[in-house]
């Protein structure tokens, strides 16, 4: 069923449809690897890293609603199913039970940096795709990076 018209050919419709997909994937679990750490963690720093990981879950919503809704502006039907997004998702797998604070920092550490580095692939790939989307893929890999740096501060 072709319902919205894209304006790009179908070449580049083909590459930013992916670009925005594996991003939806991705941000989708990310905001559920935050949420589970934030209801999980223990330790000294308990109230810091739970408000913090609350924080990425804000983030990381809202960047998956602009990234399905930019797919849905070119005309490719956005998947958010839970099924998709445990096939898809570049994130490791969260061990279950309390995590001490340390551990779920660096835990955050390396989901983000699991997204992000997936991220930068995409804003490569969609260059000459479509600015528009890559322009959306940069505002929120910038923002991702942010949110790596304050965890790794954390640590630190
Ligand atoms: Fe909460």
């Amino acid at each position: 069923m072709y319902v919205v018209k894209s304006p790009l050919s179908d070449a580049d419709l083909k590459t930013v449809a992916e670009a925005l997909q594996g991003a939806l994937v991705d941000l989708i679990d990310l905001s559920l690897v935050a949420k589970q750490i934030h209801w999980n963690v223990v330790g000294p720093r308990f109230r810091t890293v739970h408000l913090q990981l609350d924080e990425v879950v804000t983030s990381a919503r809202g960047h998956s609603d602009t990234v399905a809704e930019r797919a849905s502006a070119l005309g490719v039907p956005p998947d958010g199913r839970a099924s998709t997004v445990a096939v898809g998702s570049g994130i490791a797998a969260t061990a279950g039970g309390w995590i001490r604070d340390a551990e779920a920092v660096e835990a955050l550490v390396d989901a983000l940096g699991a997204v992000i580095r997936r991220m930068r692939e995409r804003v490569a790939a969609t260059t000459t795709a479509d600015p528009v989307s890559q322009d959306i893929l940069i505002g929120i890999t910038g923002d991702l990076e942010k949110h790596r740096w304050m965890f790794q501060a954390e640590n630190g």
